[in-house]
């Protein structure tokens, strides 16, 4: 009997590869960038298994063109560059890779969350320019984070972690949710409100929704206007949850005090774009899960996936 046939869009380590291999014919898309839509279109043509990253969009075309195709393995937590509901009509099965990366993302969350607060970054390039001239009682002066409150959207596994890693620093937690959190708020002490009370009481604001139609733009004028001119805004989720010319009409204003952000609604995102321009942006490469070992565990997640399913078993982790 012949093999079924995985085709994987990136490298990743060698091990997790030959794992796969002994259950499946596996082709791997050998640059480290996004295989070209055409290469992805003939690939999936003969794919009975997908091995995807956030950066390949899995649409209505690919899925109808994709006759064998039974499961598709995103190595990511969100799913937003998959058409779900096709895929699902056309039974194919989607994967995610939850839980493997919660803790290294809110580490990222609450690094981010510093860096942004206590101005790292200025501060860093401040000094390297040559700008340290003397000890000042003002100088890089940031907002506190101990003690702070801080206001998180979006409170999932990622945000109840970040929500432990702000208890230790002694923070006020409030939350926004579709669905109110009763056992995080037992356990953790944090307090769910309503989004604008949220916006106007939170000193740090931290988005961590995935993003669907419903959260598309969730941060637009309308609820930055609603936050402290000292406020620090922060986007761990998906660009596409804020109005990123709304957002730089707030800092360059400074009706907000200043934000970090790890994606953007375009990735990457391109050098020149007005949000790089301020001093008060800290501004990642959507480097939120990437430690070497949670890297290989979402990798391994993603195939392990496949292995199931190309075995006749049930997904480890389907959306
Ligand atoms: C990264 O953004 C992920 O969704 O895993």
């Amino acid at each position: 009997m012949t093999k079924p046939f995985v085709y994987m869009t990136r490298q990743v380590a060698v091990e997790i590869v030959a794992a796969l291999e002994e259950v499946a014919e596996v082709e791997v898309w050998p640059e480290d960038r996004p295989v070209p839509r055409e290469v992805l279109l003939q690939k999936a043509e003969q794919a009975d298994g997908l091995f995807v990253l956030l950066t390949d969009t899995i649409d209505e075309e690919l899925l109808n063109r994709a006759k064998r195709l039974r499961i598709v393995a995103n190595m990511a937590v969100g799913y937003d560059n998959i058409d779900v509901r096709a895929a699902k009509q056309k039974g194919v099965i989607v994967t995610n890779t939850p839980d493997v990366l919660t803790e290294a993302t809110a580490d990222l969350a609450f690094a981010l969350l510093m860096a942004t607060g206590r101005r790292l970054i200025e501060a860093n390039r401040f000094l390297h320019s040559g700008g340290w001239q003397t000890w000042s009682p003002y100088l890089m002066a940031g907002q506190s984070v101990y003690g702070a409150t801080l206001g998180i959207i979006g409170m999932g596994r990622i945000g109840e972690a970040v929500a432990r890693r702000a208890k230790g620093f002694d923070m006020n937690v409030l939350y926004h949710n579709r669905r109110p959190r009763p056992i995080a708020e037992q356990t953790l002490g944090v307090r769910f409100c309503e989004l604008d009370e949220l916006l106007r009481t939170s000193d740090y604001v931290l988005l961590l929704t995935p993003l669907t139609p419903e959260t598309r733009g969730l941060i637009g004028e309308r609820e930055l206007s609603l936050m402290k001119p000292t406020a620090v805004f922060l986007n761990v989720s998906r660009g596409g949850t804020v109005d990123e010319e709304a957002l730089y009409r707030a800092l360059k204003e400074k009706r907000i005090w200043a934000a970090g952000l790890d994606v953007f609604a375009q990735e990457p995102v391109p050098v020149d774009h007005p949000l790089l321009s301020l001093p008060n942006v800290v501004a990642l490469p959507h480097i939120g899960s990437a430690t070497y070992e949670t890297r290989d565990r979402m990798a391994r997640l993603a195939a392990e996936n496949l292995i199931a399913v190309l075995s006749g078993k049930e997904p480890i982790t389907p959306v």
